[in-house]
């Protein structure tokens, strides 16, 4: 079994001392949190619900000012520095790790804030193309440390609305609101019930009972090749189409499942029923999942995670054969709640909702089923919920 604290990156000391080295000032350190989404799979961008929380895993920014203009971005993962001046920032992403930092710092300055030159010394500890957002947490780590650099107040919802932007525009995935937003917000031992349209959330206690454990498949996931844009546009379609009769709705998130099996025509593509079909679901989903954790119901919650598992598998076509083996084992394991792939998909991470008593059992039991089904070895996780984007040092 393995925790984050055991993931590669630097301690505080660490990171401040290279900082000292590199160049020769003391930083202060900022941090921000991945996550792990509960329930409520790809409905962020259908304006629909989600229920994230952040997990110990994070970036960190060790920075500093400049007298000049320039950005010095100083990479420890990637063993990398690479400079940019200030008033002349590139305009589209080049497939670089310095996309997700450039990006924000160009939708930070188009906002208005007054950013000055810095020097950064960027760490990271969460794992990369496993859909547990370590491209949010960049965004955001960098974010928050150069918007607390100005002597600002961040504002956190902003803060995660340029940081979305910037993915979107400037590094050219399609992603929705979600990551951004539970890695600025996020609360220890919560998790986050956000509406997407609204952007009003609601901080959900997680009992001390169970654990969140999140199982890495290892089959790498990426975004930004074209499925999840793909997706995004065939729920614009399914929107379309309903529109025809539903002439009020703005989104997949005003429509009702009596709706739409009263609206849509079997003469439209099955493809398009289909990926329609999990995001209505999914959206209900959330609301009844966020009632069941209110009242303590962590067996309704776990078989609506288990729902949604098979929704996003059948309907919405983002699950692959390894997280399927993971869910199906771990279903099959004593204390499992419920489990799902989180995040994404097409490869990365499932979540498990898994009593205390049992975590041990389980994260050695899923880790040789599944190896013995894939002759893959996995990464078990076991989490808390975390806090979000915070100056440390
Ligand atoms: C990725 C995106 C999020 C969200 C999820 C799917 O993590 O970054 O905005 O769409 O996929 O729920």
């Amino acid at each position: 079994m393995q925790n984050q604290a055991q993931i590669g990156g630097n301690t505080l000391p660490e990171l401040a001392q290279t900082f000292q080295q590199i160049f020769h000032t003391n930083p202060r350190i900022c941090q921000a949190p991945g996550r792990v989404n509960l329930i409520g799979e790809h409905t962020d961008y259908n304006d629909g619900f989600v229920m994230p929380a952040a997990i110990g895993f994070y970036t960190r920014v060790a920075i500093a000012p400049r007298n000049d203009r320039k950005l010095v971005l100083h990479s420890v993962n990637f063993a990398e520095q690479v400079e940019f001046d200030l008033d002349a920032l590139p305009t589209h992403g080049r497939q670089h790790w310095s996309d997700y930092v450039i990006g924000t710092a160009n939708t930070l300055l188009q906002a208005g804030i007054a950013l000055t030159g810095a020097n950064l010394l960027i760490a990271g500890n969460v794992p990369l193309n496993s859909g547990l957002s370590s491209s949010a947490a960049l965004e955001v780590a960098t974010g928050f440390s150069l918007w607390e650099l100005t002597g600002q107040e961040v504002d956190r919802t902003k803060l995660a609305q340029l940081c979305q932007q910037a993915e979107n525009e400037f590094v050219g995935a399609r992603v929705g609101i979600m990551d951004q937003f539970i890695s600025c917000h996020g609360q220890e031992n919560h998790a986050l019930r956000l509406d997407c349209r609204s952007l009003e959330f609601e901080l959900l206690p997680l009992p001390p009972n169970v654990h969140l454990v999140i199982c890495n498949t290892m089959v790498k996931h990426s975004i930004a090749d074209g499925k999840y844009n793909e997706r995004r546009a065939e729920c614009e379609e399914g929107v379309r189409l309903l529109s025809q009769y539903l002439p009020e709705i703005q989104a997949l998130r005003d429509v009702s499942e009596a709706q739409f099996e009263q609206h849509f025509s079997k003469d439209w593509s099955e493809r398009i029923r289909r990926r329609c079909r999990h995001v209505i679901t999914e959206n209900a989903r959330v609301l009844q999942a966020s009632a069941a954790l209110e009242q303590g119901n962590l067996a309704t919650f776990g078989q609506l995670m288990i729902e949604s598992h098979r929704s996003l598998m059948k309907d919405y076509k983002v699950s692959s054969s390894e997280l399927d083996v993971m869910v199906d084992e771990a279903l099959k394991v004593e204390g499992v709640y419920g489990a799902r792939m989180t995040g994404g998909g097409f490869g990365g991470c499932t979540i498990n909702l898994v009593k205390a008593e049992n975590v041990e059992n389980f994260a050695q039991t899923i880790a040789t089923r599944y190896e013995r089904v894939t002759k893959i070895q996995p990464e078990i996780y076991v989490c808390t919920a975390a806090d979000g984007a915070s100056r440390i040092v």
